[in-house]
């Protein structure tokens, strides 16, 4: 089972849109998907149009109680199923906190699924506290939907701090995949110059020993489209409610792309997704460079950030 965090601690940029209509792509590859909502605000789960009634069993029941993940599945599309969340969740954080070996709850109860699914992509809360620390040890690649705006890559010098810590004291697999420009607006300049700044940042990260040394950015960006807004108000994912939809084809388009790089990671697979992006030529990115990522980067994501909630059992 290929095992996929969807990561951002920044809010509203696209996790969760990306977790159900990516999954609902590969499923209609004739994958079998496992979607984990691991976010107290249940969006994922909610998307499927599931609610859970009190005696549900919930991804806040498998990490609390040691609930067997089997009770808690619930299939919502042929070849997908879900395990959901509800606001219960929020506790959860607070529940595990004296409880050790906290961090590997998730991958262990997901061990009994390994062969019943070919890929699992976990939705996790805009946050990088227990419950994406977690996700960042039951799956080996981390996905990162970015919307490509003024703030966008300081997030991510954070998120890569937790990503470097998971890996080199729990998840020596854990790398991450890639990223996707969520929301995206080709003709900003903005959009452009965050994506050659993104793109020059993993560039000199080639040949590191970092987690992101074979990241690429998905050639396939995520165009801002009304129907995949409403698809989620109606339970739905944007193949049943819009298949024709820019967000339909954009989907489907992601999930071919992945299935192709999947075990390849080409260097050369980096690169802004328009290529006619770089015809705008230099403009003021004085306001960005004061954002953007140096090249060293990579060697100052050592250090431990000690707001980040990773204090491994022994
Ligand atoms: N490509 C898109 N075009 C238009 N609207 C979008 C697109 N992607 C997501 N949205 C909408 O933007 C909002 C935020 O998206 P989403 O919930 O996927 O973000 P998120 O990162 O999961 O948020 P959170 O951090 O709160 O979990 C939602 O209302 C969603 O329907
Ligand atoms: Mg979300």
């Amino acid at each position: 089972m290929r095992r996929i965090a969807v990561i951002n601690q920044k809010g509203g940029v696209g996790k969760t849109t990306t977790t159900a209509n990516l999954g609902a792509a590969l499923a209609n590859s004739g994958l079998r998907v496992l979607l984990v909502d691991l976010d107290p605000q249940g969006h994922l789960t909610l998307h499927f149009g599931v609610e859970l009634s009190d005696a549900q069993t919930s991804v806040y029941d498998i990490l609390t109680s040691q609930t067997p993940v089997s009770e808690a599945l619930v299939k919502v599309r042929e070849r997908i199923a879900i395990i959901p969340a509800d606001i219960d969740l929020a506790g959860a954080e607070a529940e595990l906190v004296s409880v050790t070996g906290r961090e590997v709850l998730l991958r262990e109860a997901l061990q009994p699924l390994e062969n019943d699914f070919d890929v699992m992509l976990i939705d996790c809360p805009p946050s990088l506290g227990v419950l994406t620390v977690n996700a960042l040890v039951a799956a080996t690649e981390v996905l990162i939907p970015l919307q490509a705006h003024f703030f966008a890559l300081q997030g991510l010098s954070r998120l890569l701090d937790t990503v470097t810590l998971v890996r080199q004291r729990i998840n020596p697999a854990l790398h991450v995949g890639g990223v996707i420009l969520c929301m995206y607006e080709s003709a900003t300049r903005l959009a452009t110059e965050v994506c050659e700044d993104l793109a020059k940042f993993l560039e000199a990260a080639r040949g590191t020993t970092t987690a992101w040394s074979n990241a690429r950015i998905y050639q396939t960006a995520i165009r801002r489209n009304i129907k995949l807004a409403e698809s989620c108000s109606f339970g739905q994912t944007v193949f049943d409610y819009a298949p024709r939809s820019h967000g339909a084809v954009d989907y489907a388009k992601l999930a071919e792309e992945m299935l192709q790089a999947n075990g390849q990671a080409p260097a050369a697979a980096v690169a802004a997704p328009r290529a006619k992006a770089r015809a705008s030529g230099p403009g003021d990115t004085k306001a960005l460079d004061a954002q953007v990522l140096p090249a060293d980067a990579p060697a100052s994501l050592g250090k431990v950030d000690s707001t980040t909630p990773l204090a491994v059992a022994s």
